[in-house]
């Protein structure tokens, strides 16, 4: 008997008898298929959707190879379409007009609401016509910071409609980094919300883009517009309807006449026709920032045609969504998944689908489970960070509810550990639901690797086989190929349609990070494993990145904003394993000389933190550090970093350092939050 990630689960026979794709055989041709054939392949999937200007030749062309030429991407070049009119226009031709496109399910159980494909039509072409009257034209980047409020989705649809970018910039972050990314992608309006409660946390999102705003211009860009989304005073309004004698709290918004609108405001005149407008295959329909390594985020370009084709495909296969289905992503539409999988794949496939704005545990630490129950939902999409926080309360909060509904429960973001996945197996899922163990990233655009419900037999914490059109390899260091079972870097051979184009701003930066290394390939960073069976494990990030509960980031981006702090010198930050957020920020300080390192200046740092990146980034442990230990070329050797956070005396070879007896120092320097955090690991 081996341990839980050597056992297979076959999937269900009640979900393979309905399943699209119902066995490995059928699987590995259709795979060889989309390798073989991506033209046929793709180009039937196309069919489902309209195309003002169809493809002629070239289905697709490309060069991942640095050294012969610029790195391109392209797909369906000569076509023209509009991803909007797909979503909604075609859906509602197909008579899906009343169907309810979302369920919105608000942070207090009181507040819910549901809108159609014909509702969000409406909206979306109303506030398209709003873009259209503040001077937003096609390829003009529009920044949004929301709540998981329907007028996300709005404002994402009313962009692509018109032909403007989004950038989405996670209500999670700060002032700095919203400035920063509305600087870098030269934002002309930001659409936002006066506020929002997460759990019993009310947040003033407006303060935050004033701030924001303010930055913005100094540091050389003026943002012209900023619509408001009136969410707490809507809220508060509805709770005072339904609790005659309650007050709404009083709270100001900031409000700057000339720039800032009201979003009911410019609504109410606004047509609810909008004419779509065409757009090339290979424009651009959105960027989001992620985290590089050199510490500046990186603004992640995607176009249209290739996206839809890979959002609709994936969302219909991977959680094998059929009509009638209802389907829950808790992901925050900030992020990647919430683009693909909350927004642009379900609509795609004309599902529907909740938006949930609160947290797991608000009011209570069922909260997860009796939403699947009030919906009856079939699909559900969530963390391994979230399933760790939850498996920490026990089997009774989820038994409480009916989890009957369930079919298909996917995980994201980072690797499953086999308990987690055990767990959301047996105990959410009843035995009897396909687990999908999904492996992509924000430039992915959709999932690359993944198991296929009814088809594929699954391994806890193995994210198993490429999706259709994906060829992934592992490679040595010396990027030779790692054939059969064996470990190394995991990288890709050939585009798919969902991959991203560019950096935006900047073709050169994309072309170092993600094809320089191994001429051929695009790089994910990524190393993985491939066992006797061809199960792929992805192992974890190969360079300085982290992965804090699904949020990617750069131990660069940590320690620039650690040492702007006025008494630091110098700051190394390293990752350390977290039990429910996977991994967490163990940060190394050396303070200026004549400073006293005391807890003020640690509660400082970990503000500052928060200031110049958002909450979710804020350090667990914050170690001072007499030096850090350097060679005498200046690097800094962070293996020893790693093995002081892990209090592991086997540092090996530290021959090359200036001064050895640093390691000694810093061993003797851990605070007592480091051997907390080790215990409860
Ligand atoms: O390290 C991998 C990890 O998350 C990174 C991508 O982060 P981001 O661009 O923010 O997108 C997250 C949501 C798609 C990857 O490079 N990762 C994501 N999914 C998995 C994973 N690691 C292991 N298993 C996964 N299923």
């Amino acid at each position: 008997m081996g341990g839980p990630e050597q056992q297979v689960f076959h999937p269900n026979a009640n979900i393979v008898r309905k399943a699209h794709c119902s066995s490995m055989e059928q699987y590995r041709q259709m795979h060889a298929r989309s390798l073989e054939r991506p033209d046929e392949f793709w180009g039937e999937i196309a069919e489902q959707f309209h195309w003002e200007a169809p493809v002629k030749s070239n289905f697709f062309s490309y060069n991942f190879d640095i050294n012969k030429g610029p790195i391109s991407i392209k797909w369906m070049e000569e076509a023209s379409t509009n991803i909007c009119f797909n979503l909604l226009d075609v859906n509602i031709q197909k008579g899906l007009g009343d169907k309810v496109a979302f369920y919105w399910e608000g942070n207090d159980p009181e507040d819910y609401t549901r809108v159609t494909y014909k509702k969000l039509l409406e909206h979306v072409c109303k506030f398209a016509n709003v873009l259209k009257s503040h001077g937003v034209e096609k390829g003009d980047r529009v920044a949004i910071y929301m709540p998981m409020v329907l007028e996300l989705v709005v404002t994402m649809l009313a962009c692509s409609r018109i032909g403007a970018v989004h950038s989405i910039v996670f209500g999670g972050f700060s002032a700095d980094s919203l400035a920063e990314r509305m600087h870098d992608c030269r934002a002309k309006i930001l659409v936002t919300a006066d506020g929002v409660w997460r759990g019993d946390k009310l947040l003033h999102l407006k303060e935050i883009c004033d701030t924001a705003l303010d930055k913005c211009s100094k540091i050389g860009h003026n943002v012209e517009k900023c619509i408001v989304v009136s969410h707490l005073t809507r809220l508060s309004n509805a709770h005072t309807q339904k609790t005659p004698g309650m007050k709404p709290p009083v709270h100001k918004t900031p409000f700057t006449p000339g720039r800032d609108l009201w979003w009911d405001d410019e609504m109410k005149g606004a047509s609810n026709f909008c004419y779509p407008t065409w757009v090339d295959a290979e424009d651009p329909l959105f960027m989001l920032y992620t985290s590089g390594s050199t510490g500046k985020p990186k603004g992640v370009l995607h176009t249209t045609a290739g996206y839809l084709l890979y959002a609709a495909t994936t969302f219909k296969y991977v959680f094998d969504y059929h009509p009638g289905d209802t389907y829950w992503c808790t992901a925050d539409i900030g992020w990647i998944t919430g683009h693909t999988y909350v927004v642009y794949g379900p609509l795609a496939n004309g599902a529907t689908s909740v938006m949930f704005e609160g947290t797991p545990f608000y009011p209570h630490n069922g909260r997860y489970w009796e939403v699947i129950e009030k919906y009856k939902i079939n699909l559900f999409y969530t963390a391994p960070t979230a399933i760790r926080a939850l498996m920490k309360f026990g089997d009774e909060p989820v038994k409480k509810f009916n989890m009957s509904s369930l079919r298909v429960l996917g995980s994201v973001g980072e690797p499953i550990n086999p308990e987690a996945w055990l767990w959301y197996y047996r105990l959410v899922g009843q035995n009897k639901c396909s687990i999908v163990d999904t492996f992509w990233q924000t430039e992915t655009g959709g999932h690359v690797l993944t198991p296929l419900p009814g088809c594929t037999p699954m391994k806890p914490g193995s994210a198993t086989f490429p999706f259709f059109g994906v060829q992934p390899e592992l490679l040595d260091e010396n990027g030779k190929i790692i054939r059969g079972p064996g470990e190394g870097y995991l990288v890709f051979s050939k585009p798919w349609p969902g991959m991203m184009r560019t950096l935006f701003g900047n073709h050169d930066r994309f072309e170092t990070t993600y094809f320089k290394k191994f001429p051929g390939y695009y790089c994910t960073g990524d190393g993985a494993r491939r066992d006797e069976e061809g199960y792929l494990w992805v192992t974890g990030r190969m360079d300085d990145m982290l992965n804090v509960s699904g949020h990617l980031l750069s131990t660069a981006e940590v320690e620039s904003a650690l040492v702007e702090h006025p008494d630091v010198a110098e700051a190394a930050v390293v990752s350390h394993p977290h039990a429910v957020k996977g991994e967490c920020l163990y940060c190394f300080i050396t303070p200026n000389e004549g400073v006293h390192f005391s807890t003020t200046l640690v509660a400082e740092l970990r503000k500052k933190v928060r200031e110049k990146i958002g909450p979710f980034a804020s350090p667990e442990v914050v170690q001072h550090a007499p030096g850090l230990p350097k060679t005498r070329s200046g690097k800094i050797m962070r293996r020893v970093l790693r093995k002081v956070a892990l209090n592991d005396r086997d540092v090996g070879d530290t021959s090359t350092l200036a001064d050895e007896g640093i390691v000694e120092a810093l061993f003797s320097n851990r605070p007592p939050e480091a051997s907390k955090l080790l215990k409860a690991c």
